[in-house]
Formats: C-alpha cells, structure tokens, sequence
C-alpha cells in the first residue's frame, strides 16, 4: 500500500521563522503550503536565540498580521553603545540613517507566527520523524513518519528547505551543483541568560584586551550577555562569580558596569560564516540558515531569513502563475546581494571587536583606531547604523 499523500503547491521543510513566515505569505498570495518540522513546538519555543529585528523585519511582521506584539512588548533601540579605549560611544541610528531596531527574541517571532499560521488554519506538521526529500527535479516529494508511527508523503510543485544550517534538503543537492563559501573563526560566545535588571538602555559591543563582550537584554528581569571564549570552553568551568568577574573585566574600563544576578541559562555559541551557491537547485530552493549563515555580532541571522522568504514568496507566485521554473533563478541572485552584504557586515563587526588568538599589541591599538574611525566619523558612523539596521530591498 502506497503512504498517505497530500498534494501542496509548496512544500516546506522546517518550521523555524524562514518556513513559517514564508507559509505565511504565501497564503496571502491564495498559495496553499505544506510545512514539516522533526522538533516539537514546545521544542523550537524552548531554544535561545537571537533577538534584533530590522525595521523591515519589523515592518514584514506588523503589515502582514503576524504580530502586533513586537510593536507593544518588543523594545524600539535607536542606537548602540560602542565600548572601547577607555570610553563608550553612542552611535545614534535614528540621527545617521533614520531607523531603529527592535529587541524582539527570535522565540517570540516563532510563536507570533505560529499562532498566525494555527488562526489561518495553516497545514504545520510539528514533530515528524525521519524525513526525506526526493525527486527535487521534478515533482519534488517529502517522505516522513509521523507521530503515531504513520509514514506520509507530501507531493508539491515547489520545495523549499527552511531546515536550518544542517539542511538535510542541502545535502540533497548534487555537489557539482553548488558552491560553498565559508570561513571559521577561531573563538566562539559565551552566552549567559541572568535573572537580573537591565545594566543599559541598549545593546553595548564592547572591544576589550580581554575580547569581545556584548550586553544584551531579554526582559525587564532577565538578561542575555556574551563573551568571546574558545570554541572548547566547556560551560561546566565557569561558576557564576566567575562569569561575572570576567565580563565586569570586559566592561568596567570603559565605564559601564553590570548589574548582577544568578545565571540561569550558559552555553558556548560556535559560529561560522557559510554561503552556498545558489539557493536553487531543480525545484527546490533553500531560505535562511540552510542557505547561508553568519556570526551574531551584526545581528543578521534572523533578519537575512525573512528576508530571504519575502523575495522568494513573490517568486514562488510568479512561477506558479506563469508556469515558468526559470522565474526561480530571480530569486538566488536577489537574496545573495543582500546575503553578501550581510556577510562582509557580520564578519567586519567581528573583526573589528574581536581578540584574535595569539594577538598582539599592534592588533589590538590597530582594532582601537579602526573603532575611532567609525565613532568620530559621520561617514564611518553611518556605514555601521546603515548596515545593523538593514539596507533597502533592492
Ligand atoms: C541577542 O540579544 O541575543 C543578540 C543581540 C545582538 C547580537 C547578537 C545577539 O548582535
């Protein structure tokens, strides 16, 4: 006996923001969607990520009904402290460029859109076992097992793979037919979530001797902060006291100090840049982490996959209007544009504001001019607000 089957004009692999938002808007568009994912919603909802949105991350989710929370419970930041040589620095972005971002964890943009998706009576299959993609040059089909044991499959015209950085939907994809671009780095984060006040209004990206530290917030009571750490670090050697001692140290001789609380979340974040090329292949097109990925110090992640699915819903619609699969090539060279730039941003952000190993003291007076530059210059200052609150669509 043949597995039960649905027929979709899109099916998604992945229930993260990119699959979600891009289910989302294409049943704005009268285009019906399939989406699967092997974690459970509490699962997705349970996992730390993320939390600035560019104004047009912002705009994608108020203006199309997802969330009118991010407006009343997500916190507008119209700039950044810049800690370094002894002193921080304010870049004002709604003075340089005009624009804000948003504190909004990537957690609440998933369960905005998942209600959003649930209310529309969206087709969202959570928690489904051993998926498989097939025939990805023609009717593409995703084969899964779900949870009573009930092997399925999910035929459709269009497949995307929204299946996060280790995309089981790229791995499908005949080597001769892509390009991966990537570098690693040689340190990671050191993430920390706090039950503590706020210790600033906004974020702080501190350039220290000691490396990198980033204060971020979460709620009025409960705090996110990073340091950069080896990429071996194993979370279980540092105590409470002795987090807060190191990223005091990463603070204090530019002014700021941190208000303290018990730690209650600590984990290492390795990060890496990674592109492929391009993000079709046959009728399948990959959205988001499974495309490309970026380290966290611009922010970017998150903002590149709603980007990524706003252009892609419109090319879906095209394609299926004009029965035209070459319309999809429009969407790989639209996204990489923006990707590209995300990625010389993220990993000048990182350069700048990281020690790297065995550094010397060259590098690190050299990293403190680069940051004078931005600060003291209207030009400098303004590349850096332009590129952390997003660039236009083209
Ligand atoms: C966060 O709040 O988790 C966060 C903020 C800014 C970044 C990275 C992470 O650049």
């Amino acid at each position: 006996m043949s597995a039960p089957r649905t027929t979709t004009q899109v099916g998604i692999v992945g229930a993260g923001p990119a699959g979600l938002m891009l289910s989302h808007l294409l049943a704005l568009r009268g285009i019906d969607s399939v989406v699967v994912d092997h974690r459970s919603r509490d699962e997705i909802e349970r996992t730390i990520r993320a939390g600035i949105l560019e104004a047009d991350s912002v705009r994608s989710l108020t203006e199309t009904g997802v969330s009118d929370r991010v407006l009343a419970e997500g916190d507008e930041h119209h700039g950044i402290q810049l800690a370094f040589g002894g002193e921080s620095h304010r870049v004002d972005f709604q003075e340089l460029v005009g624009a804000s971002v948003w504190l909004y964890p990537q957690t609440e943009v998933f369960v905005d859109l998942a209600n959003a998706r649930d209310a529309a009576g969206g087709d969202v299959r959570f928690g489904v076992r051993d998926t498989s993609v097939h025939d990805l040059t023609a009717t593409p089909v995703i084969r899964y097992t779900d949870s009573d044991g009930t092997s399925r499959e999910v035929h459709c015209r269009y497949l995307v793979g929204a299946d996060g950085s280790h995309s089981l939907c790229r791995h499908r994809i005949p080597a001769e037919h892509l390009r991966q671009y990537r570098t690693e780095y040689p340190f990671a984060w050191f993430g920390i979530l706090c039950e503590a006040p706020k210790s600033a209004p906004e974020l702080i990206y501190s350039h220290s001797e000691r490396g990198f530290a980033l204060i971020s917030q979460r709620t009025e009571t409960l705090q996110r902060m990073y340091f950069q750490c080896d990429p071996d670090e194993d979370v279980d050697d540092w105590s409470d006291d002795r987090i807060w001692s190191e990223l005091q140290a990463r603070v204090r001789p530019h002014g700021h100090d941190l208000v303290e609380g018990p730690v209650v979340d600590k984990s290492v974040l390795r990060f890496r840049s990674n592109v492929v090329e391009p993000m079709r292949y046959g009728n399948l097109l990959l959205a988001g982490d499974a495309a490309h990925t970026v380290p966290p110090t611009g922010a970017k992640g998150l903002n590149l996959a709603l980007a990524d699915v706003r252009i892609l819903a419109e090319v879906l619609e095209r394609a299926l209007a004009t029965n035209d699969d070459d319309v999809l090539d429009d969407y790989s060279r639209r996204a990489l544009d923006r990707v590209w730039r995300a990625q010389h941003f993220s990993y000048w952000m990182t350069s700048m504001l990281h020690r790297q190993p065995g550094a010397d003291d060259f590098a690190v007076r050299r990293q403190v001019a680069e940051l004078r530059s931005v600060v003291r210059s209207r030009a400098g200052s303004t590349f850096l607000a332009e590129g952390y609150t997003g660039w236009p669509s083209p």
